[in-house]
């Protein structure tokens, strides 16, 4: 995939629905009484894992494009699957999925890919063992395959060491089928759509702080779930249209959850030129998004704002390349277990284009604003890689070629459509 210098970036569009909100509606569907209607479902590979999953259960899920029909069992309606569970990429469907599974009656194995087999589950494991679960790696290094003998499990009080929806969801997910209430407490506040889609789905879930816990046994109905366009995916879009000179871009209808929205935030901080039109605050808050080119300037990313825009933090290295001045990036170690070392990737990648940038432990620190020119990009098969210099390459000198360009399936099939559609 060969992308050149745009001049002027103008049009609207509709970026795909969330993954994460995507994700659970067809869980939660699942597990409640009667059928669920989701529209504007992500089509990527990753949520399509989870129906993949999800029918090995016996649940009946219908698809036409972007509109899903899931006929839900119940919260105890799923079936002993008879093949292994393939998460294929995603880290989502595995660690929330493997919650539901611990308070199964029967016993299932987990897979994945091999992004997926390096990816740790230790985090999901510990919780889940303290609930009584019995969650065992097939080959003893915390990480898939996992094969997970269901039982009814004890309520907890949860203290993760990372600030980590997955974590919280999985372990919420199980204290559906626990003795008690069960509660979770994050070091800094992660996405909240579990809490706030089971909540509509009619369970008990309260949130205080960084603590949200759920009551066991809730009775979940089926519910119509309409997916807001995902903020990770128009960030790509935000970001080119503030680079590229005189550009315009309409993003509609993009969820802008407080807990997902940092990278508003940052560009802001940064010096962009960004509108919000059309806000709308009921359940998943959302907006249409107007962005202008801008100058922008380094600026420093960390502490509670890192959950906020965890998976942006690609993108915005490459924003902060083409900034004036110093951006520094700390408190963010989780990239680097992320579909790769996202870390490592970006400054490898980046260092090709000529950009001066360094890699620390948990961040990056980058001089911006050096010239830099095409090169050829190895994502590591990493979806958010590519498409960060996808956006680089619109504003770069020179051509530059992403290879395993395809690679963006796993979460916006039409991305290059859609960005060729501004050009
Ligand atoms: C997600 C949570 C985040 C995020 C991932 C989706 C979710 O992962 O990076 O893309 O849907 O809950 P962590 O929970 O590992 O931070």
């Amino acid at each position: 995939m060969e992308i050149k210098k745009q001049q002027g970036l103008r049009g609207t569009l509709a970026v795909p629905g969330d993954k994460s909100i995507s994700h659970r509606a067809v869980m939660f569907g699942a597990l409640a009484d009667g059928t669920t209607r989701i529209s504007h479902f992500l089509e990527g590979a990753d949520c399509l894992s989870t129906i993949s999953c999800f029918r090995r259960m016996g649940i009946e899920i219908e698809r036409n494009g972007s509109e899903i029909l899931v006929h839900g069992n119940g919260l105890r309606g799923l079936n002993s699957p008879r093949e292994i569970l393939n998460a294929g990429n995603s880290g989502t469907t595995t660690r929330l999925i493997a919650g539901i599974l611990s308070g199964q009656k029967f016993i299932s194995e987990l897979d994945g890919d091999d992004s997926l087999r390096g990816r740790p589950m230790k985090r999901i494991m510990d919780p889940l063992s303290a609930m009584g679960a019995d969650i065992r790696s097939h080959r003893d290094n915390g990480c898939l395959p996992l094969r997970i003998v269901g039982r009814r499990l004890h309520a907890i009080h949860y203290t993760s060491p990372v600030a980590s929806a997955q974590v919280k969801s999985c372990v919420l997910l199980a204290g559906m089928y626990a003795d008690g209430p069960t509660s979770v407490t994050e070091p800094f506040l992660s996405r909240n759509h579990t809490e706030i889609m089971l909540n509509y789905f009619g369970a008990n879930v309260t949130s205080q702080g960084t603590t949200a816990s759920i009551l066991p046994e809730p009775e979940l109905r089926a519910r119509e779930v309409l997916v807001p366009g995902d903020i990770s995916s128009a960030a790509y879009f935000i970001a080119a249209g503030l680079l590229a000179p005189n550009s315009e871009i309409l993003l509609k209808n993009v969820g802008i959850n407080p807990t997902r929205a940092g990278i508003l935030k940052i560009c802001r901080q940064m010096g962009a030129d960004i509108e919000l039109l059309n806000e709308n605050h009921t359940g998943e808050p959302t907006a249409d998004l107007l962005v202008r080119s801008s100058s922008l300037r380094g600026t420093v990313i960390e502490g509670a704002e890192i959950p906020t825009l965890i998976d942006e933090i690609p993108v915005l290295a490459v924003m902060a390349a083409f900034a004036e001045g110093t951006t520094i990036i700390r408190d963010a170690g989780e990239l680097k277990v992320k579909e790769s070392d996202r870390i490592a990737v970006m400054v490898e990648n980046l260092k090709r284009m000529g950009a001066d940038i360094e890699g620390t432990e948990d961040g990056m620190i980058i001089h911006g604003g050096k010239p830099l020119h095409g090169a050829v990009i190895d994502p590591h098969l990493d979806h958010r890689v590519a498409m960060s210099f996808a956006v680089a390459g619109t504003v770069c000198e020179g051509s530059l070629d992403i290879q395993d360009w395809d690679c963006v399936n796993i979460s916006y099939p039409d991305f290059y459509k859609d960005l060729y559609s501004l050009g």
